[in-house]
């Protein structure tokens, strides 16, 4: 497997490949570095890594859109596959299928070496100014500059026993502050909560810049217990090398670009205001904020002119929708062909904002009860770890490819009766769905569908069975003649 081994060679590797345009033109940190990011999204253009930003600390530099789609239409998800180091032309859902086999692979423990590029400069408590680090105010409407949108934060149990590595927002408080949001539901937050009852400060190591596999790993929603670093080990096919932390204990990626350490206050007379930002689903909450802890900053470390990685979260399709979307489709496919169903692949479409699941069914299968195959498909999804993010399940034959908008969207409309929809009321329901309500987004509760587009012809004589009326209807022998033939009919 020929995997990236840091965010430097992953910006050589885009701009080799013509997917990086380096934007030497001024630019500041207030809103602008955002929306030109937000345009390449837009344009499926290549990342910016901009060089040049207004009052920042000099050489300190940030990449944008580290993994939006690519702009070569035929092989949208280039930059996820170059990622893994997978073969460049996969398609979403077979990333998907190979990316679903991480969780069964044997861990391989990681190398600790002595020092490693993020040592190159090393600073301490008052010499620390995060406020002159290249950190964007994203959306008009956020409730202050966000430090973290595509690093990772690095924590570890009280016990040492489990190391957990998640991607999860963090917004600057002040020059050696930084208010970090704490999900109870995630790892993160099951880590913090045992540091809190036992009164402790957590450490806590942000890291910005690193292998780009590394942040697909850390955005996994892997079976909780699961280490992303030795799964990722496995992965590589030979250890992930980690180095000490200044003034932690905590173990990181040895060729991170900054890494900000320090501890998590657990102590609630600390707490901070943190948000509004604007988030996966496309929306920013005006006036909606959290009291979130306080993670004080004891030192920092860093490569020299080092590179911050920037999403700026919003409307498909960015890194929660590639990253997080494809994970997501990676943990719910690893659990749901655990069990015996005749599933063949599942897939969050971009389009979607990871608001819906689709899961594809073998068009031949035995089982004769659709709509019970749909609804037991649809509660097991629910109720896996991936599943607990996703509102919506899509059950559909798998003759539909789900990351072709325009198949899913014509099977949607119609192969789906509206009597064959089941949802389910007072459901857990992941706070940050953009339709809920406040009392729903407070409370985390409300409903969720399972909307059942099985077809039955596949129990029908095959005399019966309707013939798809579109070009690939047609024999194989007769499209292949047809396209073979196209100029000659006269077309460019
Ligand atoms: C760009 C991006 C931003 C994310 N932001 C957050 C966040 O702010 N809070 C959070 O809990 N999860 C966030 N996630 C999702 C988590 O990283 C993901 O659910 C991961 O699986 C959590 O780690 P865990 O499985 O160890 O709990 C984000 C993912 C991506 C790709």
């Amino acid at each position: 497997m020929n995997v990236i081994k840091s965010f430097r060679e992953y910006v050589d590797i885009l701009k080799a490949k013509n997917e990086l345009t380096e934007v030497t033109k001024e630019v500041d940190w207030k809103y602008e570095m955002s929306a030109v990011t937000r345009r390449v999204y837009d344009l499926h253009g290549p990342s910016p890594l901009f060089s040049n930003i207004k009052d920042c600390t000099p050489g300190f530099r940030v990449l944008g859109a580290p993994m939006g789609l690519s702009q070569d239409p035929a092989h949208p998800f280039k930059k996820v596959a170059l990622s893994l180091g997978l073969p460049e032309d996969m398609s979403g859902p077979e990333i998907v299928t190979a990316w679903s086999k991480l969780a069964d692979m044997e861990p391989v423990a990681p190398r600790i070496v002595h020092t490693g590029p993020c040592k190159e400069n090393i600073i301490f408590g008052q010499q620390i100014d995060l406020t002159k680090l290249p950190i964007p105010l994203i959306h008009e409407g956020d409730g202050g500059r966000y430090i973290n949108t595509y690093g990772i934060m690095i924590a570890r149990t009280p016990d040492g026993s489990w190391t957990n590595w998640a991607i999860t927002r963090a917004m600057l408080d002040g020059p050696q502050t930084i208010a970090g949001v704490v999900i109870p539901t995630q790892d993160f937050g099951k880590i913090y909560s045992q540091w809190k009852e036992r009164g402790e400060k957590m450490p806590f190591a942000l890291c910005l810049g690193v292998d780009p596999a590394i942040t697909m790993a850390a955005g996994y929603p892997l079976p909780t217990g699961l280490n992303e670093c030795e799964l990722l080990g496995a992965w590589y096919g030979e250890p992930i090398d980690l180095v000490k932390c200044e003034t932690t204990d905590l173990l990181v990626p040895a060729s991170t670009e900054i890494v900000i350490e320090g501890f998590a206050s657990v102590d609630d007379s600390c707490l901070l205001q943190e948000g509004p930002m604007g988030e996966y689903g496309g929306y920013v909450w005006s006036g909606r904020h959290k009291q979130v802890p306080r993670f004080d900053v004891t030192a920092m470390t860093y490569r020299s002119n080092p590179i911050m990685p920037l999403c700026v979260a919003g409307v498909p399709t960015e890194e929660n929708h590639t990253n997080w979307g494809l994970n997501i489709a990676a943990a719910i496919q690893y659990e749901i062909q655990k069990k015996a169903f005749p599933v063949t692949g599942c897939f969050i479409p971009m389009e979607c904002a990871a608001h819906w699941v689709v899961v594809s069914v073998d068009r031949n299968r035995s089982t004769k009860d659709d709509t019970k195959l749909a609804v037991d498909i649809g509660k097991a999804v629910f109720v896996s770890r991936g599943g607990s993010y996703i509102p919506k399940v899509i059950v559909m034959d798998d003759d539909i490819d789900p990351s072709d908008i325009k198949q899913l969207v014509w099977a949607l409309a119609t192969r789906h009766h509206p009597d064959n929809r089941t949802a389910m009321a007072d459901q857990y329901m992941f706070p940050l769905v953009a339709y809920l309500s406040s009392k729903e987004k407070d409370s985390s509760v409300s409903t969720r569908v399972i909307y059942n587009c099985l077809t039955p012809f596949h129990s029908w004589p095959e005399e019966l069975r309707p013939v798809e009326a579109s070009f690939r209807g047609y024999s194989k022998e007769l499209q292949e003649y047809v396209t073979d033939n196209w100029k000659e009919y006269g077309f460019e």
